[in-house]
């Protein structure tokens, strides 16, 4: 975004602007991303790497996180949801852009300062399998971040805070010394909740939280979540591949296509009148005729994701829409209000009675 641009995410660019003055804490959103790009060198050669390509994995994304609020973001594999939360933890460096953090800007942020902003912000991963140090007992991952930042270092204070962190995710405190294979998928993940809670953490990003989990087990892990953000007053951001599964967990939603956020509003607008042909074929209860598509995956989408180390040109999902014309080849849509509450990318964005048409599933 440049810096004359409109700022459909927080009002006037210059609140960006070094030189602006404190906005004060109840309106300052607590993360403000704007225009983030995060692109992958593709590399040639064994002695001198040539580089040949990149893949565009998050390509000028932006958005802000309010204060206690949970945001999801949503879209099929690939298109570089992971990517943004990493970028946003800082586990990752940007191409370009910028992340800012209670009105800070932590993208080239090093040493002490960025270790003090990590306590702020944690991350639960969707493997609670792989996630865990097999060979570390429950008591210490869990208190790791205290080992990290040197809190905590009595040994039975530690104790006694991870076992209150057990309890209060849910596990039994007794089983302190017990090791992760020990634990069910579900306890798995309580584990790594308890673990990102420990430091209090004012935003939480949990990366597919429930995807590796038994159907029986999700809401489980869902409503522990839920639980945490109302009690902590924390800020979740809430990755998933499905919109039916943010449904009820969050109050904004941003729909991203291969590196772009194509359509994001309230969870209340989006879900009642998506107005970008993807988020409606996310949405859609019509099944598809292609047998490769099942379950959950009940979509209008035919044809793969194309490749973020080429993507399409102009709009990246013309390739698949149902809707595109030849301007959607030639010329790039923006996010813009198109009146019905959310911002989009499209030039020809669904009408009431194409809503109605593809039958998007009803809340419940
Ligand atoms: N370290 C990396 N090096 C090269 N390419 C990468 C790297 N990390 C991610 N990518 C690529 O960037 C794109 C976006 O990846 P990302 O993991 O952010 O997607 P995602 O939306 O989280 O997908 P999923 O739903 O499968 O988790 C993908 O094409 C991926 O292969
Ligand atoms: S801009 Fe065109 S191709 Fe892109 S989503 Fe809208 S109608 Fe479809
Ligand atoms: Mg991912």
């Amino acid at each position: 975004m440049s810096a004359q641009a409109p700022d459909p995410f927080g009002g006037a660019p210059e609140r960006l602007a070094t030189t602006a003055p404190p906005v004060p804490d109840a309106v300052q959103p607590l993360v403000q991303v704007r225009d983030l790009v995060k692109h992958f060198p593709i590399t040639r050669g064994i002695i001198f790497q040539r580089k040949i390509g990149a893949v565009r994995a998050v390509d000028g994304v932006s958005f802000d996180v309010r204060r206690g609020e949970t945001l999801g973001i949503v879209g099929e594999t690939g298109c570089g949801k992971s990517t943004t939360a990493k970028l946003i933890m800082r586990l990752q460096k940007p191409t370009s852009g910028q992340v800012r953090f209670e009105g800070q800007d932590i993208t080239d942020l090093r040493g002490a300062d960025m270790k003090a902003i990590r306590r702020e912000m944690q991350m639960i991963f969707q493997d609670p399998y792989s996630s865990l140090n097999p060979r570390k007992t429950v008591g210490s991952i869990i208190g790791e971040p205290y080992a990290i930042h040197g809190l905590k270092r009595e040994k039975g204070e530690r104790k006694r805070a991870v076992q209150e962190l057990m309890e209060t995710v849910g596990l039994n405190p007794e089983h302190y010394n017990r090791y992760p294979h020990e634990f069910s998928g579900g306890q798995r993940q309580r584990i790594g909740v308890a673990r990102a809670l420990a430091l209090r953490p004012k935003l939480l990003i949990a990366d597919e939280p429930v995807s590796a989990l038994d159907v029986s087990i999700q809401a489980q892990v869902l409503n522990l979540l839920r639980d945490m953000q109302r009690r902590f007053g924390l800020t979740l951001i809430f990755i998933a591949h499905d919109l039916s599964v943010v449904r009820h967990m969050c109050d904004r939603v941003a729909v991203m296509y291969l590196g772009k956020i194509v359509e994001t509003g309230s969870g209340d607008d989006l879900y009642a009148f998506p107005r970008h042909p993807y988020t409606g074929a996310l949405l859609s209860a019509v099944p598809v005729a292609d047998p490769s598509h099942h379950g959950s995956e009940r979509r209008l989408l035919s044809g793969d994701v194309p490749s973020p180390a080429n993507p399409p040109k102009a709009c990246r999902f013309h390739t698949r829409c149902p809707k595109a014309q030849e301007l959607c080849s030639r010329q790039q849509p923006q996010l813009e209000d198109k009146g019905s509450g959310t911002l989009t990318a499209c030039h020809f964005p669904l009408s009431r009675e194409e809503v109605a048409a593809i039958g998007v599933r009803s809340a419940g």
